[in-house]
């Protein structure tokens, strides 16, 4: 979808829809509202007067101006209590439209920047959060269906500005917002392709395309090379499958800036199981299907290192997705089995179902070389975080430095990617002492969320880190108005706020 920015007035667009805004409670609208209002002989003010629009968040109401301007339709949303308000509410209001405007057969229709007139937000954010929310809320995932016979596509969005101050704001905020969103839609995209598809293969080939054209280097280790680097646990799991394991890693650097200076360096690790049967600890029958996300983690943050990369941010960032499925052959790891992981440490198998704490392991060891600022990892580890937090509520947060855990919580705000802090108490890593080895994979049914995160920290070393558990947020079975039911993309806007407020501080 095209998205355009232009000056002029809303109400003098000539197009198949326009969109003006409302707060709740408001009985006399104002702004380009109040403009389009007058321009239909107060149908605005009707409406609210007769009762049948309140402004609600996420309430719509369709007027038909029969040639007192030239759009064929108004589009009013309510952006619910002024006093309310946030940026969040900005993409919900947009997508919530969007999607509305889509349901009419409108292939293009015109808006304003709702929040950045009488909602007092910076222009530049509003813009960004306005693309934003239309683009993640018109997303649908439908590589595998048949097209159906009534094909509704919105094809254009004129993002419309009377004030020509703001212009340069709103054209920079679309351009973030447009990056950020083509970024989290490849997420959803990886996240979505069934398994059969969504091979380790292919995650390394979506790695090539998205380093073409950008300063992003890919280096993709097979398995016969991990094997000589000692990542034994990421080939425990690995060893089950017959499809070839791989080492992506993802490195963009930012163009040189000032002549002698180095740019931080920043880790992001994902979790690439690209199907989690469990292995011989296999998954009931029920649900095994949404096991499909279980490389949520990895493709955010490859998503996330294209859009760092498209907005030029003066990061090193480093991505690392071990990608393996968790599948059962004659090869298949066991319960009871020790491996080595690269940094020497022996794990007893407890659980084979207990794989992504595994993998992570090699990789956050894997991690230490780039001699990085911070490290975070995203991974759909446990549902014990699920029960912790409740299913699309927050992911956990587990860090061993206050200050990036302070930085994460801060990007978390701006973007409304919600993540909740939970304790890496010391006592959590008795529990994962094994008897036979230096660790064991599980600390079984009642040590579920911090003791994963303990295991996680034996391999954190050498670093301030950070531990995502995105299993509450990746994947969701019901509709919210800018994240359609499936995959979410959840971590990559919030990934790249992080690293974009690493570089404002
Ligand atoms: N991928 C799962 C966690 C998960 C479960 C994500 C449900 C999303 C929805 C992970 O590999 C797993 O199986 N974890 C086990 C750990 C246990 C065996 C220690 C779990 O949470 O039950
Ligand atoms: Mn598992
Ligand atoms: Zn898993």
């Amino acid at each position: 979808m095209d998205i355009n920015v232009i000056h002029e007035a809303i109400q003098e667009q000539d197009t198949d829809l326009i969109v003006v805004n409302l707060f709740e409670g408001v009985t006399q609208p104002g702004g380009a509202t109040g403009a389009v209002d007058r321009a239909l002989g107060g149908a605005v003010g009707d409406l609210i007067a007769g009762g049948d629009f309140k402004g609600k968040l996420d309430e719509t109401a369709v007027l038909y101006p029969r040639g007192a301007i030239p759009a064929r339709r108004v589009l009013i949303v309510g952006l619910g209590k002024a006093e309310e308000f946030t940026l969040d509410r900005v993409r919900r209001a947009s997508a919530t439209a969007a999607r509305r405007a889509r349901d009419l057969g409108a292939r293009r229709f015109a808006t304003i920047v709702h929040g950045a007139g009488i909602g007092g937000l910076e222009a530049q954010s509003a813009a960004q959060a306005l693309a934003e929310g239309t683009l993640l809320g018109l997303y649908e995932f439908n590589r595998h269906k048949a097209p159906s016979e009534d094909q509704r596509q919105v094809a254009e969005m004129a993002v419309v500005e009377f004030d020509a101050a703001r212009l340069p704001a709103i054209e920079a905020g679309v351009r973030a917002g447009r990056a950020i969103a083509a970024a989290v839609a490849l997420t959803r995209d990886l996240v979505n392709e069934p398994p059969n598809f969504a091979t380790p293969t292919l995650l390394a080939q979506r790695a090539h395309q998205i380093a073409e054209g950008r300063r992003i280097s890919v280096t993709v280790l097979e398995r016969e090379e991990m094997r000589e680097l000692g990542m034994g646990a990421l080939l425990a799991v690995a060893q089950g499958s017959d499809e070839p394991p791989k080492f992506i890693i993802l490195d963009y650097q930012p163009e040189p800036r000032q002549e002698g200076a180095t740019p931080p360096t920043v880790v992001l690790v994902g979790k690439g199981i690209t199907f989690d049967s469990g292995g011989l600890s296999i998954k009931p029958a029920e649900g095994m299907e949404e096991m499909k996300s279980d490389m949520a983690g990895g493709a955010a943050v490859m998503g996330a290192v294209q859009a760092i990369a498209d907005l030029n941010l003066p990061v090193r960032v480093v991505g690392l997705v071990p990608a393996t499925e968790n599948v059962i052959n004659g090869h298949a790891y066991k319960p009871a089995d020790i491996v080595r992981a690269m940094n020497g440490k022996t794990i007893e198998i407890i659980s084979t179902d207990a794989e992504g704490r595994l993998i992570l392991a090699d990789a956050l060891v894997y991690a230490k070389r780039y001699a990085p600022q911070a490290v975070v990892d995203l991974a759909t580890l446990t549902g014990a975080c699920i029960t912790a937090l409740g299913k699309g509520q927050a992911a956990g947060l587990f860090s061993t430095d206050d200050k990036l855990a302070e930085q994460l919580k801060r990007a978390s705000a701006s973007t409304g990617e919600r993540i909740w802090p939970l304790p890496l108490y010391d006592e959590y890593s008795d529990v994962m002492k094994s008897d036979v080895a230096d660790l064991k994979n599980s600390g079984g049914r009642y040590s579920g969320v911090g003791a994963s995160a303990a295991f996680l920290k034996a391999f954190a070393e050498g670093y301030p880190w950070a531990h995502l558990d995105i299993a509450p947020m990746a994947y969701l079975d019901k509709d919210k108005p800018y994240t359609p039911k499936g995959a979410t993309g959840f971590g990559v806007r919030l990934l790249v706020q992080f690293v974009r407020d690493l570089v404002a501080a």
